[in-house]
């Protein structure tokens, strides 16, 4: 029996040298070319400090514009000449917004003289570097040079008031014609009280008049930029549905594209019935929405006294994102952007704002030296 084995053995292996041996006559063969594509691979997204410093991907990159919504900052033209900002700016952001430099106070400080050169710097860098920008903001209340609102010792006229408000929009839109691709046209014309329009000298001159018209003349000016209207408290349910009853009026007449919602939330508030509620409501009417000038306060009220960003304060703050941007995820196919009002904790107008000293404030993701905190790496973990 161990002969007839040993013998198969012996055949097998002649067998199997001979086959695999070439002979001299053998065709010769290429071995076959591996098409496979090559994959790069999945970056790990970081966790940790450590983590995040090996990588260069950023939020832009975790939350891209097309999969989910661009990711933006708002800024001073100081930033895109410091090279922490400008490294930080390139790694995270896909859209920019000028905090104060767009307003009419900075662009038209005086009747007819437009200046642009500082928020034509942030757009420059912004074009340079592949990031859009946000246009913020045509008409507001405030941050309006007073002679606006005169003609000589009177009060300025309606009709004086609605052509000064053409001439401004007209010229700003025009300026940064193919350069922006949204504007708020009109920033926070809804009352917080009773009334449904804020009384504003806008308003007490023009009536809902001067919102219809601002949005007409923006829309004349450049029929390709995206139309918004832009407020805060946007989630309360009896504004939003009275920023909903204008939004309603302007789509009628195809002049709003989406709503700003600024997002200068808190880390209880709001909720997320009110939040979703928000989305469905404006999105219903078929016009995009943007977060337009987030900030999570770690300070829920008023009378809350300051606090150091210890374990306890980064746990709700890490929390208070992961739900937000859990919601902003949920709602990707209705939110075009998101942007911080700010990059980092080393400038935020929370620190003056709504008490004005004395209380430091922590809404960003990253510390006052851009280094990621507890929550940025919860925002990019799904
Ligand atoms: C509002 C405005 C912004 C900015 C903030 C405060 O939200 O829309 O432009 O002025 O207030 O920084």
């Amino acid at each position: 029996m161990k002969n007839v084995f040993s013998t198969i053995l012996v055949i097998f292996i002649i067998g199997f040298v001979s086959c695999s041996k070439p002979k001299a006559d053998d065709p010769i063969i290429t071995p076959p070319v591996d098409t496979t594509p090559v994959v790069t691979p999945v970056v790990t997204r970081p966790k940790t400090i450590a983590d995040y410093n090996k990588v260069s991907d950023g939020l832009k990159d975790y939350f891209k514009g097309t999969d989910y919504f661009y990711i933006g900052g708002a800024i001073e033209p100081a930033s895109v000449d410091n090279p922490t900002e400008v490294t930080f700016m390139k790694r995270h952001l896909s859209s920019l917004t000028c905090e104060n430099v767009m307003k009419w106070s900075n662009t038209e400080p005086t009747q007819g003289n437009f200046t642009f050169a500082s928020a034509d710097k942030i757009v420059a860098f912004a074009q340079a570097n592949g990031i859009k920008v946000r246009g913020h903001c045509l008409v507001w209340h405030n941050q309006v040079p007073s002679w606006v609102f005169v003609d000589g010792a009177n009060a300025v006229t309606k009709d004086v008031l609605l052509e000064r408000m053409r001439a401004h929009i007209t010229a700003v839109v025009n300026h940064f014609k193919g350069k922006v691709y949204a504007w708020d046209v009109v920033n926070e014309a809804i009352d917080d009280g009773g009334s449904t329009y804020k009384s504003t000298n806008w308003y007490n001159i023009c009536g809902e008049d001067f919102i219809i018209e601002a949005f007409k003349a923006a829309r004349l000016a450049d029929p390709d930029v995206k139309l918004f209207y832009n407020d805060y408290s946007e989630t309360n349910p009896t504004k939003r549905d009275k920023i909903y009853g204008l939004l309603q009026k302007l789509k009628s007449q195809n002049l709003v594209d989406g709503v700003g919602m600024q997002g200068h939330w808190n880390v209880d508030a709001p909720s997320n019935a009110d939040i979703t509620a928000a989305f469905d409501k404006y999105s219903s009417l078929g016009i995009d929405i943007h977060v337009t000038e987030l900030d999570v306060s770690v300070y829920p009220n008023n009378s809350d006294p300051q606090v150091a960003y210890t374990s306890d304060t980064e746990q709700k703050l890490t929390t208070a994102y992961s739900r937000y941007f859990t919601l902003f995820r949920q709602y990707k196919d209705k939110i075009g952007c998101v942007t911080f009002w700010g990059l980092a904790d080393n400038h935020t107008w929370l620190t003056t704002f709504p008490v004005t000293s004395g209380r430091t404030n922590y809404p960003f993701l990253f510390d006052t030296q851009y280094v990621p905190k507890q929550a940025y790496f919860k925002v990019i973990d799904f």
